[in-house]
C-alpha cells in the first residue's frame, strides 16, 4: 500500500553535460562499427535520447583493413544525414576520422595530404596506435603533425596494453602537446581493469581533453548508461574538457 504514496521518480536525462561526442563509428558498413543504414539511424536516435546535440563520427582509416577516404566518408555521411533530416531528429551529424598509426598514415603526412580533422580551425586530428605494440613512428608523427598545424588527439590512451605500466610515457606525450581522448566506458571497467585504472589516473592527473563514446554499436551506448553514474565519470566532467567547444 505504502508504495502507492511514494513520490514518482522524475525521469533524469541520461547524459546531462556532454552534448558533443567526437569519437564513434556510426557510418554504415565502412569499418567495424555500424553494419547497415538501419543500424546507423537507430544509433543516432539513441544518442538523441541520451541528450546529445552534436555527433562527430570518426570512421577508421587503416591501410590494411579500412581504406576509407574523405570521399567515401562524406558520401556515407550525406546519405545518413538525408535520413536523419527527413526524420527531423534534433542533432547535428558531421564526420572526421580515426587514423591508425601505420605506414600509410606516415605517407599521407609526408605527402602533406589534407587530413580529416574534427574542428576546421583548431585542426584536431584523432589517431590511434596498435593496442599491443609501441609504434616506432609515434614521436616523428606527432612532430610532423604539429609542424603542419594539426593538434594530434590520441584516442583512448588508457586502452593500450603496452602503456599499462608506462604512465610516464603518457605524461611525456601529454607534455609535448598530444591531447588525450578518454573512452567513457573505460571508467566502468568495460574494456579491462587495467584500462579503468589508467583512465582514473588520467583523470586524477587532469590529463583528459575530450571524452568520447567510441560507439561501434548499441552495446556501447547501453554500457554508457551505466558508466555515467560512476564517481570518476562525474569527476571527468569537472575537468576542462573541450567537447563543448566543438
Ligand atoms: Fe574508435
Amino acid at each position: 500500500m505504502l508504495s502507492l504514496f511514494k513520490k514518482k521518480k522524475t525521469e533524469q536525462p541520461l547524459v546531462t553535460t556532454i552534448q558533443v561526442d567526437m569519437h564513434s563509428h556510426l557510418l554504415p558498413a565502412i569499418d567495424d562499427g555500424s553494419k547497415s543504414m538501419e543500424q546507423s539511424v537507430a544509433l543516432v536516435k539513441t544518442f538523441v535520447e541520451m541528450g546529445y546535440k552534436k555527433l562527430i563520427t570518426t570512421p577508421h582509416i587503416m591501410s590494411d583493413f579500412y581504406k576509407n577516404t574523405p570521399e567515401i566518408i562524406y558520401d556515407k555521411l550525406d546519405k545518413l544525414n538525408d535520413i536523419i533530416k527527413s526524420m527531423q531528429l534534433d542533432i547535428e551529424l558531421t564526420a572526421a576520422a580515426e587514423y591508425y598509426l601505420d605506414e600509410g598514415f606516415v605517407n599521407k603526412i609526408e605527402k602533406k595530404e589534407a587530413l580529416l580533422t574534427f574542428d576546421e580551425n583548431k585542426k584536431y586530428l584523432l589517431f590511434e596506435t596498435s593496442y599491443m605494440n609501441a609504434s616506432p613512428y609515434f614521436d616523428s608523427v606527432v612532430f610532423s603533425l604539429q609542424s603542419q598545424g594539426y593538434q594530434p588527439v590520441l584516442a583512448h590512451p588508457e586502452r593500450y596494453t603496452y602503456l599499462f605500466d608506462s604512465f610516464e610515457k603518457l605524461k611525456k606525450w601529454y607534455d609535448k602537446g598530444v591531447l588525450f581522448q578518454l573512452n567513457v566506458n573505460s571508467l566502468s571497467g568495460y574494456y579491462s581493469a587495467s584500462s579503468k585504472s589508467v583512465a582514473e589516473k588520467l583523470i586524477d592527473n587532469k590529463m583528459v581533453n575530450f571524452v568520447g563514446s567510441d560507439c561501434h554499436g548499441e552495446r556501447h551506448l547501453n554500457a554508457m548508461k551505466e558508466t555515467i553514474g560512476t564517481t570518476y565519470y562525474k569527476k571527468a566532467l569537472k575537468l576542462d574538457l573541450l567537447n563543448h567547444t566543438l
